[in-house]
């Protein structure tokens, strides 16, 4: 079924442009996510690359896109580190901006033995991403198709990249992660948004329980002023409302192993094939990346290459 749209993805090289954050998650697998005032012993401590931002960037380069990645990393060893996982991942670092005002941003993230997460983000560096830095930096808006960010940088940047995205024609997602308001003035530069299950709460005030729900927070999204709403749901899988067209499409069982960034491999797939074929079966796409993304432990680590894609679709006689 999915077929076409993978054959598509595979001939064209989509053009989109990442601002988003960069960090170095520090991450503890424990037992059980730990409660107030509690202390109990771990069971390793992993460093590895992170960020909404990166990840999404180096989701879409593991699927072929050629990606424009705008950011802000520390003068220090983790931003150097960064540059070079860019690099490696064949992610251009001329777009990324280095400061020596902070250090990089950073994530103490704690994974439970059922892949679930806690995550805290300082964000350093990220919030040295300023509106000007987005300006000066037009280029890949001028050459792009997509653009794609999320809620991790300062509102301001975020807004002026969107406006930025929007003036030169752009297909314009946001992942709504992590939960922050948006202006009012900014949902209507929105083509898509996707928030999951606590970003929903955050931004309409009803959890997304039942379909009922799922309606009624997209219908609350679309009011405020965004084009259409893709709600991320777990293993629920995804819902699609634009005003007119409802699409729901179950996830897929994985063994999950740390389900840390499953959201960005989503949200990462969703941009990359948008446009490109029914919306049903772009959904179901996205959710076999964020199911993916579930099976390793790591944000990017865990990012499926485009091959491993096919073969999940294959063994799914898709
Ligand atoms: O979405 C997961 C990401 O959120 C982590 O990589 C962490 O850095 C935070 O930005």
């Amino acid at each position: 079924m999915l077929e076409k749209l993978i054959k598509k993805l595979k001939r064209q090289k989509r053009k989109i442009i990442v601002v988003g954050s960069a960090n170095v998650d520090i991450v503890a697998k424990v037992p059980r996510l730990p409660k107030e005032g509690e202390s109990f012993r771990g069971e390793s401590l992993t460093i590895v690359h992170g960020g909404k931002g990166a990840n999404q960037a180096v989701s879409l380069a593991r699927l072929g896109a050629d990606v424009q990645l705008i950011c802000c990393v520390g003068k220090d060893h983790f931003g150097k580190s960064m540059k070079e996982r860019f690099k490696e991942e064949g992610i251009p670092t001329d777009t990324i901006k280095e400061t020596d005002e902070t250090f990089s941003g950073t994530a103490l993230i704690f994974v439970d033995k059922n892949g679930r997460n806690s995550i805290v983000v300082i964000a350093g560096a990220n919030h040295e991403l300023k509106p000007a830095d987005v300006i000066q930096r037009e280029n890949p808006f001028i050459t792009g198709e997509i653009f794609l960010t999320q809620l991790e940088l300062l509102p301001e940047t975020i807004e002026t990249a969107l406006i930025q995205a929007k003036k030169n024609g752009l297909i314009t997602v946001v992942d709504a992660g992590p939960p922050r308001k948006i202006s009012q003035y900014i949902f209507p530069y929105i083509d898509v948004i996707s928030p999951n299950e606590t970003e929903t709460e955050f931004l309409t005030g009803r959890k997304p329980k039942t379909k009922k729900d799922f309606r009624w927070c997209s219908e609350r999204l679309l009011q405020m002023g965004a084009h259409s709403v893709v709600l991320k749901l777990g293993k629920q899988g995804c819902y699609y409302f634009d005003g007119v067209n409802e699409v729901y499409v179950p996830g897929y069982k994985v063994p999950v192993v740390d389900t840390t960034a499953a959201g960005d491999a989503f949200t990462s797939a969703l941009a990359l094939a948008w446009g490109q074929a029914d919306i049903d079966e772009i959904l179901d796409f996205a959710n076999v990346v964020g199911a993916l993304a579930c099976t390793k432990f790591g944000a990017q680590p865990s990012m499926p290459f485009f091959e491993e894609v096919t073969k999940f679709l294959k063994s799914h006689n898709k």
